[in-house]
């Protein structure tokens, strides 16, 4: 069960992060304002997909494991602390709390993002993987994190501020800004679960189907959702005339966008079914973590 998964690994992931911020920040506000964020909570989700992933095909999960996966969230979360910078989302409220500038001020908090992004990198490069699959990992890191993925897309997310994009742009923007590190997440587990390219292809696929799932979802949380439930404040976009599925399909439009979203990821799971040693159970429950047939 996946709740019964993410209790058992997540403590993990944290601890991985926390340690390795501990024993590499030199100065001691740095080293407070990122474990601020670190420690502010979060879904993980990130990680437990890379997890789950390895998990599937019968992974024992090891440090090595824990570490590639505390490695990917370092780096979400530093695209968080960036995103609500006053030049960018403008936020106050992230995973409960005042987010990272409102406490630490923002050269403390740009500095703490560009720390956690820095020290992804050198974790992952560290960690106790066969040269080949870690060199893969960290190329993979990279390019979704970057300039041909996360900070692409936040670029355009700010570009598309106050204009009406085609639906193929939007997707465009969210497969960058949201999509790459989430696809990143599936293929890391695979390739930590030493799977052949064919099966790296089928995890690929069904991460750009999820990640797009996310983005879309995400969005209309911002419109329907509450800030008690989702730690951060609602309504966010609309004040920043975002370019979002709400916006440009109206929400039954965007609702239903999510909804074949979700039905082709569960599909793309079932075509795994046929390799030897894989079970997809936990993946499904993630899948069906992301519905929101009740709203
Ligand atoms: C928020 O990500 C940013 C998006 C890509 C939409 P999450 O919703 O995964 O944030 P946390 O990690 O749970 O706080
Ligand atoms: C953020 O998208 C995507 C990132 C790369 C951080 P949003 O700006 O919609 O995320 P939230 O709603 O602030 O979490
Ligand atoms: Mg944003
Ligand atoms: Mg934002
Ligand atoms: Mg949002």
């Amino acid at each position: 069960m996946l709740i019964d998964f993410s209790e058992k690994n997540l403590p993990q992931v944290e601890k991985e992060m926390l340690e390795y911020i501990e024993k590499n920040t030199l100065s001691n506000s740095l080293k407070e304002s990122m474990s601020y964020s670190v420690t502010a909570g979060g879904k993980r989700l990130r990680p437990l997909i890379v997890l789950a992933v390895a998990d599937a095909f019968q992974q024992k999960l090891t440090t090595p494991f824990y570490q590639v996966a505390a490695s990917l969230e370092m780096v979400h979360t530093y695209s968080l602390i960036h995103d609500d910078l006053p030049a960018m989302d403008n936020d106050d409220l992230r995973r409960g709390k005042p987010t990272n500038h409102k406490i630490y001020g923002e050269a403390l908090a740009i500095l703490a993002g560009d720390g956690l992004l820095t020290l992804a990198f050198q974790l992952l490069s560290e960690v106790n993987l066969a040269s080949t699959e870690k060199l893969l990992l960290l190329q993979l890191l990279t390019k979704a994190s970057g300039t041909s993925g996360m900070v692409s897309g936040q670029v355009g997310d700010t570009e598309a501020e106050g204009k009406v994009v085609s639906l193929a742009e939007l997707q465009q923007i969210h497969s960058e800004k949201t999509g790459a590190l989430l696809t990143y997440a599936f293929m890391a587990g695979g390739i930590l679960a030493q799977q052949t390219p064919e099966v790296l292809d089928i995890l690929q696929r069904l991460g750009e189907h999820i990640g797009l799932a996310f983005q879309i979802r995400d969005d209309l949380l911002d419109v329907i959702g509450t800030t008690e439930d989702l730690g951060k404040n609602v309504h966010q976009d609309q004040k920043l005339a975002k370019s979002t599925y709400p916006n440009l399909l109206g929400l039954n439009g965007a609702k239903e966008a999510l909804k074949n979203e979700l039905k082709t990821a569960e599909k793309v799971i079932q075509t795994l079914a046929s390799e030897p040693n894989f079970n997809g159970s936990v993946l499904n429950e993630i899948v069906a973590l992301l519905k929101l047939e009740e709203v």
